[in-house]
């Protein structure tokens, strides 16, 4: 299938969410309607593509020889995952079926997607009944809240940010499904790394003085550490005192060699590509938020993530080792 590259990690993010909603019997978070933004087409080349990778991980977990031919030509995502799972969970389960369930487990994919986004939704509820009239989703891709919101949008204003090329993918996908643009949401097109978002939001309906909430969810990954910079303390700068910003991150560990954990590598690899982007360390975290106007309100690690919505849940899910939430509020 031919795939557009700028919705790509728009669209896996997507499939994560739509898995958990379809396969998962006690949800963390219930995107009921990410399937529907995904066409039969895009549904099949991830469902391939996880069959091919499992058949590929239970060769090499069975202990046969591995052709060299085979080494050769092993994808380096396959090697990772490899890693990743441990082979004897593999081994247990027999049919494919069980063995994409094992996969999507173990590597983490929707545990990171569907923690963060419960984690985010759940505070913007609270900041909502606190004041909040605006919502602005940087890097949005194919998030569903406003469809999944109706009740909100009395009271919200919502913003989705993306990549232009992004944006009308995805307007041109709403568009197919029938789905009505509600009155208040508003497509603000932009690259964080060519611009500055402060002039396209104040160029759309955008109020500076209306105390606001943003989600910034699976983008710093992908960006330099000076445009994540740049970009926070541009939210600094056009929201008033109080409005909240919430954003994911990687820890420096996961650049270290010596630190990383197994599944650490296979983010990088695999999600995000093998360059390093932009990193932090949690414990100066507080300290380069307060350099840009921002005091850090909370910093959720792995471990706090891990309690919050993985212990004594039935699935096999797990807090990604090195990403962490960050929730800071305009000074
Ligand atoms: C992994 S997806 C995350 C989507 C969504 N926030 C979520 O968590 O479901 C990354 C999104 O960030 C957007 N993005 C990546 N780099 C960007 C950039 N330089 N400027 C604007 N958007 C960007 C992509 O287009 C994509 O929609």
């Amino acid at each position: 299938m031919k795939m557009n590259k700028a919705s790509f990690s728009a669209l896996i993010i997507a499939h994560c969410r739509a898995y958990h909603a379809v396969h998962d019997d006690q949800k963390i978070f219930d995107d009921f309607l990410a399937g529907r933004l995904l066409t039969e087409e895009e549904r099949a080349y991830f469902d391939g593509t996880l069959y091919r990778s499992v058949k590929v991980l239970k060769y090499l977990s069975s202990g046969k020889v591995v052709p060299s031919i085979l080494k050769l030509f092993l994808p380096r995502r396959a090697k990772q995952s490899f890693k990743a799972i441990a082979p004897e969970e593999l081994n247990k389960v027999s049919d494919l079926k069980s063995g994409v369930d094992c996969y999507m487990h173990a590597t983490g994919g929707p545990a990171l997607t569907v923690s963060r986004s419960r984690y985010t939704e759940d505070s913007l509820v609270k900041a909502v009944g606190e004041g909040v009239k605006q919502y602005v989703i940087l890097g949005a891709g194919l998030d569903t809240f406003v469809f999944r919101h109706p009740e909100l949008m009395e009271t919200l204003r919502v913003f989705e940010v993306d990549q232009p090329a992004t944006q009308d993918f995805k307007r041109q996908r709403l568009t197919e499904l029938g789905w009505e643009i509600p009155q208040h949401l508003y497509f603000v097109p932009a690259d964080f790394t060519r611009q500055n978002i402060d002039k396209e939001l104040k160029d759309s309906s955008y109020d500076p003085k209306a105390l606001s909430f943003f989600n910034w969810l699976g983008v710093t990954y992908y960006l330099p550490r000076e445009t994540v910079l740049d970009t926070l303390r541009t939210v600094a700068g056009i929201a008033p005192k109080g409005s909240t910003v919430i954003f994911d991150y990687l820890d420096t560990d996961v650049y270290d060699p010596a630190k990383v954990a197994p599944r650490g590598q296979w983010l990088l690899f695999s999600l995000v590509g093998a360059k390093g982007k932009c990193a932090f360390d949690p414990s100066m975290l507080s300290r380069d938020l307060a350099a840009i106007g921002l005091r850090l309100k909370e910093n959720i690690s792995p471990a706090d993530i891990e309690k919050l919505y993985f212990r004594g849940h039935p699935s096999n899910y797990h807090a990604q080792e090195h990403a962490h939430f960050a929730c800071a509020v305009v000074e």
